[in-house]
């Protein structure tokens, strides 16, 4: 069937079979390998993307179910000059990036926080993150840089404000 919907900002149309998972069609179909696939079953947010502003696992949705979706990636997540933006910066500089398998799903985890709440607290960011599973970090500095992603995004905005 013909799935039509927005990807990272621009409109697509894919031939996909009506029963794989949005992940599947990501990962196989368009060649979106950022997304990763930990456990297929929606526990550990690896596989996790922002469909219309909310962040979803994509193993749990359904291809046909993105029909008509805005979906952002971690391939839509980048600096104007298509290097690392504000937040994958701050990931870099506090360290809190080891293995890698859970922090395209954590910078998105971060984004769609940060685009409803600009200002969080640390524990507002520790339940964003609470479908988010990394082995190897420890969390305190994926929280570390999603803190300093907002204050420094709010700084920006009361610099121009
Ligand atoms: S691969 Fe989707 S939640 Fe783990
Ligand atoms: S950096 Fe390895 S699982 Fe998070």
């Amino acid at each position: 069937m013909q799935i039509e919907f927005t990807l990272n900002g621009k409109p697509i149309v894919v031939d996909a079979p009506p029963d794989i998972s949005l992940l599947t069609l990501l990962r196989d179909d368009l060649g979106l390998t950022g997304t990763k696939e930990g456990c297929s079953v929606g526990e550990c947010g690896s596989c996790a993307v922002i469909m219309d502003g909310r962040l979803v696992n994509s193993c749990l949705v359904l291809a046909p179910q993105a029909a008509g979706s805005e979906i952002v990636t971690i391939e839509g997540v980048h600096a104007p000059d298509g290097g690392p933006n504000d937040m994958q910066e701050n990931f870099i500089t506090h360290g809190a990036v080891q293995c890698g398998i859970c922090i395209p799903g954590m910078v998105l985890a971060g984004e769609a926080l940060l685009m409803h709440n600009p200002d969080p607290s640390r524990a507002e960011i520790r339940t964003a993150l609470a479908g988010n599973l990394c082995r190897c970090t420890g969390y305190q500095q994926i929280i570390d840089a999603i803190e300093s992603t907002a204050h420094g995004r709010l700084a920006v905005g009361e610099s121009h404000g």
